[in-house]
């Protein structure tokens, strides 16, 4: 290896053995509160200022499927949490009159200072001095898209959308895996380890596959695929842990905003790659990526159990028209049902 090599990729998450082999973190918690959720769960939603805009599908998705959903309440006594819609091309100074409106002619934010509210921006709102932003921040749920921008996430609070898949074909995952690995360019920037990657046999690397199904065919047969997160296109990990084709994220450090991180132990769905330097060249990059997959996943029967996983969790990052059970609009609810218990504070402590 060259002395110049500034990769260094080694793998962070442990693995605990022996292993569980469910994506979920509660299996025998999740279904029932999820049951009890459908049941229970009231949103109040305030009135929007004026007809909505949203910059991405997954927004609009989202947003139109709440309209359209039993949760809502027109009763805010009843509501678990309450949601502030705008557009989002929202100007801050908009934003924060709109806030300040909810404050002075409502009772409820005055209770919680936003904490039992929720609003969806697909970019999050970033720092700001005023007193409304501040509270909309730092105390209300944001529903944002994934990557998030870094300084516009609270961990912990925020949640991020699942991304928008290619339409939505029923995975094939009994096929033969002839490759090891797939590397959609694109998707991971780094070249000289796709082009290292190239001249593996066992890896397919290519720039665009021709149609959604050829690119679904490749995810069928490789038994993982490369992602990078950070600046690069990571949306295709919905199609991977769809498919079965086993998300191995390439990241330079680490990850706090992954979809459905409070239902879903991600160390069960995908690999985490700690790659230092992201401009780094240098050779060997491919090699210790080998030694990484073979070391954590070389035993056959443990890498059946992680696509089994990912497989499982692929429902939830399926968006549907019509929302269905379990897919992604619902276990988007499902996360802000777990964020429902907040301290409510009596008018008169507040004054
Ligand atoms: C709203 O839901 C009803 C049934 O629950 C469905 O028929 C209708 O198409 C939905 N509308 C939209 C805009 O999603
Ligand atoms: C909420 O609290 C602010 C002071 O922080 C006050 O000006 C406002 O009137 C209160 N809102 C209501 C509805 O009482
Ligand atoms: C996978 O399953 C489908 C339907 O269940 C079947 O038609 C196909 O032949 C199977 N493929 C393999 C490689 O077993
Ligand atoms: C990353 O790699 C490049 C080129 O190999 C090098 O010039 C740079 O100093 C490295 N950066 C860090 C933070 O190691």
């Amino acid at each position: 290896m060259s002395p110049n090599t500034h990769i260094s990729l080694f793998f962070f998450l442990s693995i605990s053995l022996p292993v569980l082999s469910s994506p979920y973190f509660s299996p025998p918690t999740f279904l029932p509160n999820y049951q009890n959720m459908l049941k229970s769960f009231k949103i109040f939603t305030y009135t929007p200022p004026q007809p909505l805009v949203f910059s991405t599908p997954a927004e609009s998705l989202f947003f139109s499927s709440l309209m359209n959903s039993s949760y809502l309440t027109q009763d805010p006594e009843q509501a678990h949490l309450f949601f502030v819609p705008f557009s989002s091309a929202t100007p801050t100074r908009s934003l924060s009159r709109l806030v300040n409106a909810l404050r002075t002619d409502l009772p409820f934010w005055n209770r919680t200072l936003g904490a039992d509210h929720f609003y969806v921006s697909c970019d999050g709102i970033g720092f700001n001095s005023d007193r409304n932003l501040v509270e909309l921040k730092k105390n209300s749920v944001q529903i944002s898209c994934f990557p998030t921008q870094r300084s516009s996430f609270v961990p912990h609070k925020d949640v991020t959308l699942p991304p928008l898949a290619d339409p939505h074909h029923a995975p094939v995952i009994n096929e033969t895996k002839n490759y090891l690995g797939y590397v959609k360019y694109g998707a991971v920037k780094k070249s000289s380890l796709v082009n290292e990657l190239r001249d593996d046999q066992d890896f397919l690397v290519e720039r665009q596959p021709s149609d959604v199904l050829t690119c679904e065919w490749r995810l069928s047969v490789s038994k993982f695929c490369l992602l990078e997160y950070g600046d690069g296109d990571i949306s295709g990990i919905s199609d991977a842990v769809r498919f079965g084709c086993v998300p191995v994220v390439i990241t330079d450090r680490p990850i706090q905003d992954l979809p459905l991180m409070d239902v879903l132990r991600w160390q069960e769905i995908a690999v985490f790659v700690r790659w230092e330097n992201k401009s780094g060249g240098g050779s060997g990059g491919a090699k210790r990526l080998r030694h990484v997959l073979d070391r954590t996943y070389g035993d056959e029967k443990r890498y059946e159990e992680v696509r089994g996983s990912c497989v499982t969790a692929g429902q939830h990052f399926v968006w549907n028209e019509e929302p269905q059970p379990l897919d992604a609009f619902h276990l988007m609810m499902y996360q802000l049902w777990l964020r429902r218990h907040t301290i409510r504070y009596a008018r008169s402590e507040v004054a």
